[in-house]
């Protein structure tokens, strides 16, 4: 076993993950990026097929990225965005404005997805005081929704492995709502009279609206399994959240800065919300840094109210080299066209993952859109049974995620909401990488279909 293997058991505490998957003799000890391919320190080769986690949008290995890093460090290492400003995150913040829809132009910096979750819970709480709306505090959000893990995040993610541990130390006012796959309303039916949106305006009545602060909700979500909602259905959740004065965020922690060819998804949805979390896309991963963009009038009512600030910060949200690495990152993903290569490629993206589940009996159905996908798996999709409560266990427990390992490729195998597979490459992934990775997915198919037939 490696050295690094052995050190990582005995020093590092992971992530999500049990100790059998991290005191294994084949953890992966990944050294090097290059592009969409990582390398690991016994020389294997590995397509990551998951950007990461979803975040190197811009791939792995790029030296103006590291440059502009490097010379932000020489020449102002740190300095805060409490009572200074300093330049680079001044021009990220810019750059953002000019990005984001309609009158969104003001932009709060943090480190991490959760932490501008927990901002967004914050600014709307000041928003609302500064308004004198008093009672308004609690937070509608969607079942299986991740929106994050520190504990106000956590409160609003909907997906209950990771919630119910905490509970008694989680603070109580969110109201989770059904998503976008569990409506229950018949085909045809419109938008408006869905099950899954008049659930979020039958839950603000049943709480009162006056006690209501944010619906927040994912563009896209990725718990369940890239679920793209109807047609309309943002329309419908601005139009409720105006009806009863509540505030609507888009949680665009995985779905801005490209991933669905526009620097925010709630563009391509056609909806300005009051608030847009982001992180991870924002640097492409390279430093971590996290925000959330305002709709400016929200900010100038909480500036000119007798609270006078946005009561909310932290030593390194808006670090001057995270921000200068967001300047670099968003600079050139502008430059090199980023937004229409994923728009000129979704289609041909979609078309081969779509066939290739179509020859598995496993594969149920190939969800989503743009470079973001979610491979749900099943017994039988003609006949669309479900997988038993043995095969769901096994495929959970470790087989599917042996296949993948063995496929060298960083695609996640699923278990919320859904089993299967979740993939989301960077975005500078051509032809011949989307060849690559459905050919690997394809592989793993067929070896589950092959897995299923021996484990009824
Ligand atoms: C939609 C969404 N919100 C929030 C988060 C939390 O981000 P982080 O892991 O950076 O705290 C994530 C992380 O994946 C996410 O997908």
């Amino acid at each position: 076993m490696s050295t690094h293997r052995e050190l990582a058991r005995k020093h590092l505490v992971p992530h999500f993950t049990p100790k059998a998957a991290w005191h294994s003799d084949s953890l992966p000890v990944i050294e090097r990026g290059e592009g969409c391919y990582l390398y690991d320190v016994d020389g294997n080769e590995y397509l990551d097929g998951l950007a990461g986690l979803f975040c190197v949008n811009i791939g792995h290995g790029r030296p103006d990225l590291s440059a502009a890093a490097a010379k932000q460090m020489d020449t102002l290492s740190y300095s805060t965005n409490w009572g200074f400003a300093h330049p680079p995150s001044i021009e990220a913040a810019t750059m953002i404005a000019g990005f984001a829809p309609g009158d969104l132009s003001e932009t709060f910096f943090v480190s991490s997805g959760s932490e501008a979750v927990e901002s967004a819970i914050k600014f709307a709480r000041n928003y609302h005081l500064a308004r004198g709306d008093e009672s308004r505090y609690k937070v509608i959000s969607r079942n299986w929704a991740y929106h994050g893990t520190t504990l106000g995040a956590l409160s609003v993610t909907g997906i209950p492995k990771f919630r119910d541990p905490y509970l008694p130390i989680l603070w109580d006012g969110t109201r989770h709502v059904p998503n976008t796959r569990q409506c229950t309303s018949p085909d045809g039916t419109p938008v408006a009279e869905l099950s899954c949106v008049q659930a979020v305006e039958e839950t603000i009545l049943a709480e009162g609206p006056e006690t209501v602060s944010m619906v927040i909700a994912e563009p896209i979500q990725n718990g369940g399994g890239a679920l793209v909602p109807p047609d309309g259905y943002w329309q419908e959740l601005r139009r409720i959240c105006d009806r009863y004065g509540v505030l609507l965020v888009a949680d665009e922690v995985i779905c801005s800065f490209g991933r669905f060819g526009h620097w925010f998804a709630s563009e391509r949805n056609g909806v300005v919300p009051d608030m847009i979390t982001f992180a991870k896309g924002v640097t492409s991963a390279y430093q971590p840094l996290g925000g959330m963009v305002i709709r400016g009038p929200l900010v100038d009512e909480v500036f000119d109210s007798s609270i006078g600030s946005y009561v909310h910060g932290s030593t390194f949200g808006g670090h001057p080299v995270a921000t200068a690495v967001a300047v670099a990152n968003m600079t050139a993903m502008s430059d090199e066209g980023v937004m229409q290569h994923v728009l000129d490629t979704e289609d041909y993206f979609t078309d081969q993952l779509r066939a290739m589940g179509e020859a598995h009996a496993c594969v149920r159905e190939v969800r989503g859109t743009g470079f973001f996908y979610a491979v749900d798996l099943c017994a039988d999709s003609d006949t669309n049974r479900d997988l038993s409560t043995t095969q769901e266990a096994g495929l959970r427990g470790g087989v599917l995620g042996g296949m993948v390992r063995e496929e060298r490729m960083t695609v996640r195998p699923d278990d919320r909401g859904y089993t299967g597979l979740s993939i989301s490459p960077p975005l500078v992934a051509d032809r011949a990488v989307i060849d690559d990775l459905v050919a690997r997915v394809d592989r793993v198919a067929d070896r589950v279909d092959t897995w299923l037939t021996g484990n009824d």
